[in-house]
């Protein structure tokens, strides 16, 4: 048989993350996922700062590595390539992991290979549930919204994505307008639970028109609209306020993503796939009432549906090792001129 172990390097955003990976005749196993979050650093500013990132990333790169190989229980030598994120994303954090990758190559001889984090994103499915190719992908976070087949580890197909706003932004955004905590998806979640998603009526942008774009600025303009409402209103927000605010929000997001879902689906089997199948990932995809309502879509259009475990649907290391292990696979490899691409279309 055949085994492949290879080191996964991963810091486009906020997150640094190394993971260890083997590839034994074709079953990926994770030896070790190690995800070092900046959350707190970036806290008091509102949003991830680039330069605070980067130096976080320089800072954590080595150690992260370290424990991804003790955990794992495998040394350098045992390595069969490196894999790293070279793009797209913040770009201090990206070439902070190109040149941990490439200083390791260096050292020790191992091949490089330079992983698209949005590849990453998308093979994960492979990763967690060994679903064949070709399958239709959502990948929805707090930088990306967008359809693709993949039809293949360096082959996808995009069939539309968000024209301005990333759903996880607008989770993000809506928590901030209601004084929630940073990252808003979870805080949002946990209050549209409690909540009258009927009570107010948001806009569920462009399903009106055909194709599979979709908007989500809008949206946030409606919710702080109806926010100043109330607290002009009646000097504040209730607690019910807040809850039906984010149950209405939530229930539009979900909506949206729903019927452009079920449009998606229905350009991906025109193709005919052998084995139909359905596959979000990426951070919104920890949302339950986003995931069930995506549930119900797939079984009535006939396609299987994949979540991968949260932990692999948020930014790690591990999924950047398995697409580095299919690339590797494929025969890509890459040399000391890999560039950090703060842009990369898939
Ligand atoms: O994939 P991810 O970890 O990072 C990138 O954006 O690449 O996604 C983070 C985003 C944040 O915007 C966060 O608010 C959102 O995912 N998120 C959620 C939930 N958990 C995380 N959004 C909605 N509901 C959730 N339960
Ligand atoms: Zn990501």
């Amino acid at each position: 048989g055949t085994s492949l172990t290879i080191l996964g390097i991963e810091s486009s955003c906020d997150d640094t993350a190394a993971a260890v990976l083997r590839v034994e005749d074709g079953l990926p196993s994770i030896l070790s996922s190690v995800v070092h979050g900046q959350a707190e650093l970036h806290e008091a500013y509102g949003g991830v700062v680039p330069e605070i990132a980067a130096r976080a990333h320089a800072e954590k790169l080595d150690i992260c590595v370290k424990k991804a190989l003790t955990q794992a229980n495998v040394t350098l030598s045992a390595l069969d390539a490196v894999a790293v994120t070279a793009g797209p994303g913040l770009i201090g954090g990206v070439l902070s992991g190109v040149m941990c990758a490439k200083g390791i190559t260096v050292a020790t001889g191992l091949p490089l290979i330079g992983v698209n984090h949005l590849a990453g994103h998308a093979l994960t499915p492979r990763l967690t549930d060994l679903i064949a190719y070709p399958y239709l992908m959502l990948l929805v976070s707090g930088g990306h919204c967008q359809f693709l087949i993949v039809h293949g580890c360096e082959e996808f197909t995009r069939l539309g994505g968000t024209i301005d706003d990333a759903p996880g932004e607008a989770f993000d955004k809506t928590a901030r307008l209601l004084g929630l905590p940073q990252p808003g998806g979870p805080h949002v979640e946990q209050e549209a639970k409690q909540g009258d998603p009927t009570r107010f009526r948001f806009p569920r942008p462009l399903l009106d028109r055909p194709g599979c774009d979709m908007s989500f600025s809008g949206l946030k303009t409606a919710l702080l609209r109806a926010r100043d409402t109330l607290i002009a209103a009646q000097g504040g927000l209730t607690r019910r306020d807040r809850a039906d605010l984010c149950a209405g929000f939530q229930a539009a997001v979900a909506d949206v993503l729903a019927e452009k879902t079920r449009r998606a689906l229905g350009v991906y089997l025109a193709e005919a796939p052998p084995m139909p199948m359905f596959a979000v990932a990426g951070g919104v995809a920890a949302n339950s009432a986003i995931r069930a309502s995506l549930e119900t879509v797939c079984a009535a259009e006939g396609a299987g549906f994949v979540a991968p475990p949260l932990a692999l649907c948020t930014d790690n290391a591990a999924m950047i090792a398995y697409a580095g292990a299919e690339l590797f696979a494929a025969g890509h490899r890459d040399d000391l001129t890999l560039a950090a691409r703060p842009r990369w279309p898939l």
